[in-house]
């Protein structure tokens, strides 16, 4: 099993949080900082082996940091469309357990066999969201979704300004 045991999993998410305020403070620039949360999400969570944060752009979302054994060449996404889009279409949180079953989803790795995508908010409107996929059949649960959410809150601010 990839994932942390059940009951650390909420000390864990907890210190988490404080490293990512730690990686905020500390990091120069915003890109730099983003691209430093991405790297430690992948690195401390077992079952996070893709992480990416995409930034709204228009009618788009637009693939920023991201941190995994491969590229993604969904690096531009139409809002609306697979799970990436619908998720910043609705402002909810998507898990989706298993992404064989699930027919919005756009293919990016083989190996993906569930998937999380959270949004990242500012004045109420969706500017982005995290996107995690997993290689475990049913790898993201409520706990992730709402450590997540907390995360997406913390990183809002490294939104690339035009
Ligand atoms: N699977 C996503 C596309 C992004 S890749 O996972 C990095 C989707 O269905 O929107």
């Amino acid at each position: 099993m990839s994932h942390p045991v059940a009951e650390e999993r909420p000390v864990a998410h907890g210190d988490a949080l404080n490293w990512v305020r730690a990686d905020l403070a500390e990091a120069g620039d915003p890109a730099a900082a983003a691209q430093r949360v991405v790297d430690q999400l992948r690195d401390r969570f077992a079952g996070y082996d893709w992480v990416g944060i995409y930034w709204v752009e228009g009618p788009d979302l637009v693939l920023g940091p991201w941190s995994g054994a491969e590229a993604t060449e969904h690096t531009r996404i139409p809002i609306g469309t697979g799970v990436c889009g619908a998720a910043a279409a609705s402002g909810q949180t998507e898990i989706v357990p298993d992404v064989d079953a699930d027919p919005r989803y756009l293919a990016c790795f083989a190996s993906t066999r569930s998937e999380i995508v959270v949004p990242i908010f500012e004045g109420g409107e969706v500017i982005g969201e995290i996107d995690i996929d997993g290689s475990d059949l049913d790898a993201f649960d409520e706990t992730d979704a709402r450590f997540l959410e907390e995360v997406a809150a913390l990183v809002a601010p490294l939104r690339p300004r035009a």
